[in-house]
């Protein structure tokens, strides 16, 4: 893939992240999600790829665009698997808080992986402790190696945490190390990518999240030189069944980074959508709006982010009839 398909898909989360910030604090995540999914879907038309949704909003039956095997672009140019999450962190929106994005990662076909709408544990690092990680390790020794990867000690990490009664033990253990600890209401996608970021102030992402959000961040951490590992989490027999069906047979194995995204042509990209520890949020101004996205390809390993001020006088598909 090559670099201008990267700003394309730049402007496809930039024009999810517009719509659905315009739901900020109103308490209503699923009008948010449909506002992001709508305008995600309407630009990606006006690209030249022959893509497939394989990580979507959910199963053709369940959702009416950006469905799991939903064909998007026009469908001249190359064969592209899509991985799509238009509003990533839907409570986050309806109730103003910190860290939602608009994000997608694309690979060749069959290069990403189809992972099933079901919990996956994780491990996230950046470059400097790529290499050094062991889901299978015990929490302790997994922030002793990452702190010494990054040279600093055990009690300077910043070890991120969906705050979720699940993760009881890991953050006991967390804290048993003396590792400092964000606990986050939602939205692990964007700090996975933040501990690859100099200057995040995040250093590793532990515990169990969405399998798909698992597949995207691993997409970026690709482009960065980071490493994930996860484990999928299924919770009863009919998504053990769902992961067979989808061709994973080994439900419990652990998952690599190859696992996870094939190779290294790979393009991310994510827009604000509220301000968080990866980028600033949409923030409307009297002429249209500004946001702020970083796109990367794993090819070059070229980093942007693209800080953008829409004109919604020239911009019509920005320019979103609202319905208030
Ligand atoms: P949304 O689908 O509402 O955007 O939530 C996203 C998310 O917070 C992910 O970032 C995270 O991986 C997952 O949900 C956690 O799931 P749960 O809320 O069930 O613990």
């Amino acid at each position: 893939m090559g670099r201008v398909l990267a700003l394309e898909f730049a402007r496809v989360t930039e024009a999810a992240a517009v719509a659905s910030a315009r739901w900020m604090g109103r308490g209503d995540k699923n009008a948010a999600d449909d506002a992001a999914t709508t305008a995600m879907r309407s630009v990606f038309d006006t690209i030249d790829i022959d893509g497939v949704v394989v990580i979507g909003e959910g199963e053709m039956d369940e959702a009416p665009m950006l469905y799991i095997g939903e064909k998007v672009g026009t469908g001249a140019g190359l064969a592209l698997d899509i991985a799509v999450d238009p509003l990533e962190g839907t409570n986050i929106v309806a109730k103003g808080l910190n860290g939602a994005i608009a994000v997608l990662a694309v690979a060749p076909r069959g290069c990403l992986l189809h992972a099933p709408d079901m919990y996956m544990d994780k491990i996230a690092v950046g470059p400097a402790a790529a290499g050094k990680i062991n889901i299978d390790a015990p929490v302790e020794e997994n922030l002793k190696s990452v702190a010494s990867a990054l040279n600093k000690k055990v009690q300077d990490l910043t070890v991120v945490i969906l705050d979720r009664p699940r993760h009881k033990d890991i953050i006991a253990n967390v804290r048993k190390a003396g590792a400092r600890i964000q606990l986050i209401s939602d939205g692990d996608v964007s700090p996975a990518v933040a501990t690859a970021i100099d200057d995040s102030g995040v250093d590793i992402m532990l515990g169990i999240g969405g399998g798909p959000e698992g597949v995207i961040a691993a997409a970026a951490l690709k482009c960065l030189g980071g490493e994930m590992q996860g484990r999928l989490w299924p919770e009863s027999d009919t998504e053990i069944e769902r992961c067979k069906k989808m061709g994973i047979t080994d439900v419990k194995k652990l998952l690599t980074m190859e696992d996870l995204v094939k190779g290294e042509d790979v393009i991310f990209a994510a827009t604000g959508i509220t301000t968080g520890s990866l980028l600033g949020g949409v923030q409307f101004t009297a002429i249209g709006a500004r946001t702020h996205t970083i796109v990367m390809r794993g090819k070059s390993g070229t980093v942007r982010f693209i800080e953008a001020i829409h004109r919604f006088d020239k911009k019509p598909a920005f320019n979103i009839k609202t319905i208030f």
